[in-house]
């Protein structure tokens, strides 16, 4: 049926996601929920440079997408020669605020322009991508903006602005980092009871008054409130206290908890469509042959995502950790994640753990931490990774880096119960730890603590009762 000389037959909806791995992966999920489920036109917006990682991690045909499935790109602002500069998060974040608006409007057109596939009738915008607004304001169509995060993390966001003004932020000098200033506790945060200044998102450490990341919270939290709904990636009966208190912020619009959205997306089993992968480093499988024939809960699982990064002296600590604690381990070394060089581990760590560690690169994770003999996830407190620890009723050893990662690790670790934090990265703390984990009586209640969380993602994503399961109902109607 065409309509105007367009073909008016679904709703139309562009999903742009921030060009990262933790961000990627949700859109994608939510995207192919979209289609398969909602009945939508989808059009997914990767950056160019992203685009060609895509094809090269899963070969030309991963991104073949189907008709009503289809892939566009645009510029991230980064030049070729800057690759790195996109595991740099200010600047990605800086380039992608600065540039990305005019190629991004001029795409709508292209699409509004285009008789075979319907006119877009909604965007699904990452919340840190939020030029999505203005594009979606000149053809009148709603956007819900999605922020990968926790709701914990996305409420502490929403209070940088108040940080600043009670001057807890940005710090007098860098000795407020370590001189307990950090320990200093606030109990005026909606939804929260309580929380230290080292549980905020990181950017807050800083001593710049014109930080560029606490600069770019504040403009995309600002901007959050143009939206026709927000989503987040998590459920009801994970952080009700804080996804109730949403409602209690000036403007806000409604906010919709539609997560874990890999227990939603079960439900899509179009083989074409999951076969479109979002890996932006080549995924190595071989781990999933290695844990077969693993006795359940043995296996240790480390993997800090898809931007950390440390230095080589903590990657020996964190491998010596491992090594005495004489526990099997699976170590995802991601190629980028040593500063400025590759990683060296010592050939004597290598002879002593060879028969019972295995290295990767990078790993399919949600099948790993599916698998039987994973006992325990150290991981960096990423949202996703956290979230699909919760769906495999993993607890965690947490390693927080940056962002709203020591929010996460803060609940993880003090509100659910399913995790211990690392305090200092020295090999008897890594070792210590994953014995009491592996080992001890406290690791056995975070076991069940774990999959009693589980129990509970399971439900809140299973129709038709289901909080999430309902909330992506609604999502479906704003965006049609
Ligand atoms: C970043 C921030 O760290 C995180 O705090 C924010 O919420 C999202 O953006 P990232 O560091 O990549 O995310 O971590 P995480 O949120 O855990 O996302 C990583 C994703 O990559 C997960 O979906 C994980 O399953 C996947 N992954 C990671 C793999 O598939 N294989 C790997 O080897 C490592």
């Amino acid at each position: 049926m065409t309509y105007f000389g367009k073909t008016q037959n679904k709703p139309h909806v562009v999903c742009v996601p921030f060009p990262a791995q933790g961000h990627i992966n949700p859109m994608l999920k939510l995207a192919k929920l979209l289609h398969f489920k909602g009945g939508f036109h989808v059009t997914f917006v990767n950056t160019e440079y992203n685009h060609k990682r895509l094809l090269k991690s899963r070969g030309p045909n991963s991104l073949n997408g189907l008709s009503s499935f289809r892939f566009e790109t645009i510029p991230d602002g980064l030049s070729e020669s800057d690759a790195e500069a996109t595991q740099d998060v200010p600047s990605l974040c800086d380039s992608t605020r600065k540039t990305c608006l005019p190629h991004f409007k001029k795409l709508i057109s292209k699409l509004n322009n285009c008789i075979d596939i319907p006119p877009v009738t909604g965007i699904v915008s990452d919340g840190i991508m939020s030029f999505a607004l203005e594009a979606a304001e000149e053809v009148n169509v709603p956007v819900v903006l999605f922020w990968t995060n926790s709701a914990c993390g996305f409420m502490c966001y929403l209070q940088f602005r108040q940080l600043i003004e009670k001057g807890l932020t940005p710090l007098k000098d860098s000795s407020y980092v370590t001189n307990g200033y950090l320990e200093t506790t606030i109990d005026w945060v909606p939804g929260i009871k309580e929380i230290r200044l080292k549980d905020f998102p990181s950017f807050i450490r800083t001593t710049d008054p014109n930080d560029v990341m606490i600069d770019f919270v504040l403009w995309e939290c600002e901007r959050a409130l143009k939206a026709s709904a927000i989503i987040l990636n998590t459920f009801d009966a994970l952080e009700q206290d804080v996804l109730q208190a949403f409602s209690s912020i000036n403007n806000l619009p409604p906010v919709y908890s539609i997560g874990p959205l890999n227990f939603l997306f079960k439900e899509v089993t179009d083989k074409e469509l999951n076969s479109i992968g979002s890996n932006l480093w080549k995924e190595e499988r071989e781990c999933l042959k290695w844990l077969e024939g693993k006795e359940p809960n043995t296996v240790v699982y480390v993997n800090f995502g898809s931007i950390a990064v440390m230095t080589n002296d903590q990657l020996i600590e964190f491998a010596w950790g491992l090594a005495n604690s004489k526990k099997t381990f699976l170590w995802v070394i991601r190629s980028d994640l040593i500063t400025g060089e590759n990683a060296v581990l010592p050939l004597e760590f290598l002879e002593e753990t060879k028969n019972r560690g295995l290295l990767s690169s990078w790993c399919p994770q949600e099948e790993v931490l599916d698998h039987s003999a994973i006992g325990v996830f150290l991981t960096h407190s990423g949202w996703n990774s956290t979230l699909e620890s919760v769906c495999s009723g993993v607890p965690m050893i947490c390693w927080p880096f940056f962002s709203e990662q020591h929010t996460n690790c803060r609940f993880s670790c003090h509100e659910w119960g399913i995790g211990l934090e690392i305090e200092q990265a020295k090999r008897d703390k890594i070792e210590g730890i994953v014995r009491e984990l592996m080992d001890g009586e406290k690791g056995k209640d975070m076991n069940e603590k774990a999959l009693k969380f589980k129990e509970l993602a399971i439900e809140a994503a299973s129709g038709p009762y289901g909080s999430s399961f309902v909330n992506l109902d609604n999502i479906f109607h704003v965006l049609s």
